[in-house]
């Protein structure tokens, strides 16, 4: 629980006689019919809807429910989507249109859905006409009202569509149902200022505020005590943390503050925006104990002309400046990035910017991404949208060159010995064991169910762009 000075938010307080409410009702559920009444939580996008995904099924078990992996099991199903490419809502929209079956086999199954699709106008409209069968919708500032929506709609049985309400308050307090024992994620703000042009998230997440620092502290503390050992903190723009707080509390002093944190594990966070990644930031990172020496800096462009149309407000100068610095300070620091490939105006030259900084920057891994208008974005009504054919080619290109750099990245680390964080048996190969490593890439070994959630020590004997294969080192 948290320390006593650091009270719940006010809004998360008033929510427990909605819990209450649910808890009773559920348990008059589990007396009559002798079994719990289960919630199934499914959800879409970036590793901050991981978190309130967490943040939602921890809201279900103070109300009552079991959670389950099932959706055929389920009493209540919430969907949390994402809006960052149309290819995330399609799939979210096909997944609850399967949901159809389910309601008309159970009527009494309770389905909600929330998240940054569902904050916008056009896609509450859809869903509104087009899924009947979808009983309440709550958007991204919503989330710790959660119990009330979900009461409401059980009291009054009419659909409930909460999404214009924008107080995006900072909630403390909420309760969490983490998915690992050992791996956490830490929210360290929320929304985005920044309006890249081609990204909805500051249509859907509001602007940024950030948590004060006490209440990250003792989170980050409590997770250490329990045993975490891989803890990432997020936020749309980590590099921003603090702007809004009083006294110049920046990103690298909360930092340096959890690094203090006597323990074993280790820190990481994600995104940061190359326009305010400092020197400071990374000087902190080289002398920690606990900050991972990776470093995920979606760069987008290559070209200076469409990082300009993107907004981005930095060049590719600056940007390779930064990595320069971060390579000095940190020499065996993993560098990642994100790349949109055929963004509006994107000329074969441009592309071939990008194409000429993957291979002077060499980074260890890419997340690329085909380039997806978003509605109400500027760049969305630019001129010169790219034919999906060009956009498909030239992502083509950028996967294979960014697949060769990364193989030649990752031999680099065979013979070496690294530590690795053992989650299990491998999906794909059921006689291994996978990890990650500092710079989270995945390992592979031969295990022992021991293992899991715990640092072990891997010699590396083969790499492919994507993986590291070695031989655990017996103590
Ligand atoms: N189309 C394609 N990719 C996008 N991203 C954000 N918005 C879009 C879009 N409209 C990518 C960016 C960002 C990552 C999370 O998703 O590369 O860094
Ligand atoms: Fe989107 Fe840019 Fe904000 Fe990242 S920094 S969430 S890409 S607007």
């Amino acid at each position: 629980m948290l320390d006593k000075d650091l009270q719940p938010s006010l809004e998360v307080a008033e929510q427990s006689k909605y819990i209450a409410q649910m808890r009773a009702d559920n348990e008059l559920y589990f007396t009559e019919q002798g079994v719990r009444r289960r919630a199934f939580v499914l959800t879409f996008g970036c590793q901050q809807n991981e978190a309130d995904s967490e943040k939602i099924a921890g809201m279900a078990v103070e109300m009552g429910y079991d959670i389950t992996d099932t959706p055929e099991d389920a009493d209540l199903i919430m969907v949390n989507t994402c809006a960052i490419r149309e290819h995330a809502e399609q799939k979210a929209l096909s997944i609850v249109g399967q949901y159809k079956h389910l309601k008309a086999k159970k009527p009494s199954l309770v389905i909600g859905m929330c998240g940054c699709m569902v904050v916008q106008e056009h896609r509450k409209d859809d869903i509104k006409f087009r899924y009947p069968y979808v009983d309440f919708i709550f958007g991204t500032s919503s989330l710790y009202r959660f119990p009330e929506l979900l009461c409401k709609k059980l009291a009054k049985g009419k659909r409930l569509y909460e999404i214009e309400e924008k107080l995006y308050p900072v909630s403390e307090g909420l309760p969490v149902r983490r998915a690992s024992d050992y791996r956490a994620w830490v929210s360290i703000m929320y929304g985005c200022n920044n309006f890249c042009s081609y990204c909805i998230v500051p249509y859907v997440r509001g602007r940024e505020r950030s948590r004060k620092p006490a209440y990250i502290v003792d989170e980050v503390s409590q997770l250490v005590r329990e045993g975490y050992r891989d803890i990432t903190l997020l936020g749309q723009n980590v590099n921003s943390y603090g702007k809004d707080l009083e006294d110049g509390y920046d990103f690298a002093d909360l930092l340096a503050e959890l690094d203090r944190i006597p323990g074993e594990y280790r820190l990481r966070f994600m995104t940061s925006h190359p326009k305010d990644a400092s020197r400071k930031l990374i000087d902190v990172m080289a002398s920690s104990e606990h900050i991972a020496h990776q470093f995920h800096l979606p760069m987008q462009s290559g070209s200076d002309e469409i990082l300009k149309r993107m907004n981005r407000r930095y060049d590719t100068a600056k940007y390779g400046e930064i990595v320069r610095y971060m390579r000095e300070k940190m020499p065996d620091v993993t560098v990642t990035s994100d790349i949109i490939v055929g963004f509006p105006g994107e000329s074969e030259d441009d592309f071939a910017g990008t194409l000429h900084m993957l291979e002077t920057v060499r980074f260890d891994m890419l997340y690329s991404f085909i380039y997806s208008p978003r509605k109400g974005t500027p760049a969305a009504s630019m001129e010169d949208q790219i034919p999906k054919a060009v956009q498909s080619e030239r992502f083509s290109r950028l996967l294979k060159l960014q697949e060769q750099i990364g193989l030649e990245k990752n031999q680099a680390y065979v013979g070496k010995t690294l530590t690795v964080l053992c989650d299990g048996v491998s999906k794909g190969n059921a006689a291994l064991y996978s990890g990650r490593t500092e710079g989270n890439k995945i390992a592979f070994f031969e295990g022992l169910p021991e293992d899991v959630g715990k640092f072990v020590e891997v010699t590396i004997e083969r790499a492919d762009p994507y993986a590291f294969y070695g031989k655990k080192k017996e103590n």
